[in-house]
């Protein structure tokens, strides 16, 4: 099925008020792959139809699938390997300045089907047991997408997503064989806590964290979201805490608010004090 310029335009523009996320338009042929099984799904014949039906505005349903569809999920156990690495060497140093409080929160903000939060839950399972025996140790991961979620949650991995950057010792000792596939145990499943957050609404419920992962998903905002985002993400990590972005993410020309820390392989970003206004 063949997308209008007109229907195009009129689901980019969708997509980007409801999510911020930007298509491109000349990627016509990524639009009508990803939408034709959810117009199956739903009996839509047509891309006027199902720009029709959207805005109706009576189908949240039709609304989310076709959102999550134009949105890119990508993701892998321990991706890029620096990040995790540069937490697992940070975590001593955190760990000795909240001996007192004896609590961490760790946010996974665009968390897709859960690898990354669940590879977050294997370093502090395989290196600080110990050391966090009868803390309170939350990892909260959210998505905009349901549907990634409800797979996050489910923690079932096929044999093609563990072989993407899970070490084998680490899978044997941290997943069972369920249904041919990979579950995740009930040790690492119980740290993360999963629920739907839309990063360019108000971000309810969300603690001061220690370490936040932004990972691979500024890449699809315009630079004024990217920076209404970080500017809120400044309040939200912790002044010794630590956030990360992707690969191919930056703060330059973005937002000003946090210093650049080397970190293995990668950087990581510790927000700036703000300067009192004088006077
Ligand atoms: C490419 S994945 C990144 C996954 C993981 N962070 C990683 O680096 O492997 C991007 C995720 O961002 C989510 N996303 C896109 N727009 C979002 C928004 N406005 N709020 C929250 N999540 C969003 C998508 O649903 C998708 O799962």
């Amino acid at each position: 099925m063949k997308v209008g310029p007109q229907e195009l335009v009129a689901l980019a523009a969708f997509l980007k008020r409801r999510s911020g996320v930007i298509v491109d338009a000349s990627k016509a042929y990524l639009v009508e792959a990803r939408l034709a099984p959810v117009m199956r799904r739903h009996g839509i014949d047509g891309f006027p139809a199902l720009v029709e039906r959207i805005r109706s505005g009576r189908e949240p349903a039709l609304e989310q699938d076709v959102l999550s569809a134009m949105m890119t999920h990508e993701t892998s156990f321990f991706r890029d390997k620096g990040p995790f690495e540069t937490v697992r060497r940070m975590l001593p140093e955190l760990i000795r300045r909240r001996s007192v409080a004896r609590h961490l929160v760790i946010w996974s903000a665009a968390a897709s089907t859960g690898q990354e939060a669940y590879s977050l839950a294997m370093i502090l399972a395989e290196h600080f047991q110990e050391a966090l025996a009868g803390w309170s140790v939350r990892i909260l991961a959210t998505d905009f997408s349901e549907a990634v979620l409800a797979r996050a949650r489910e923690g079932l991995y096929a044999d093609i997503e563990v072989a993407r950057g899970l070490p084998q010792e680490l899978r044997d000792k941290y997943f069972v064989r369920l249904q041919g596939k990979w579950s995740i145990s009930h040790e690492c499943r119980r740290r993360v806590e999963f629920r739907r957050l839309n990063l360019i609404e108000p971000w309810q419920g969300i603690p001061p964290c220690d370490i936040v992962f932004l990972r691979n998903v500024l890449i699809y905002f315009d630079i004024p979201t990217r920076a209404k985002i970080l500017e809120r993400m400044h309040g939200v990590v912790r002044p010794d805490g630590a956030l990360f972005l992707g690969g191919a993410e930056t703060m330059l020309g973005v937002c000003d608010r946090f210093d650049r820390v080397e970190g293995v392989g990668c950087c990581s970003y510790r927000p700036r004090p703000l300067r009192k206004p004088s006077g």
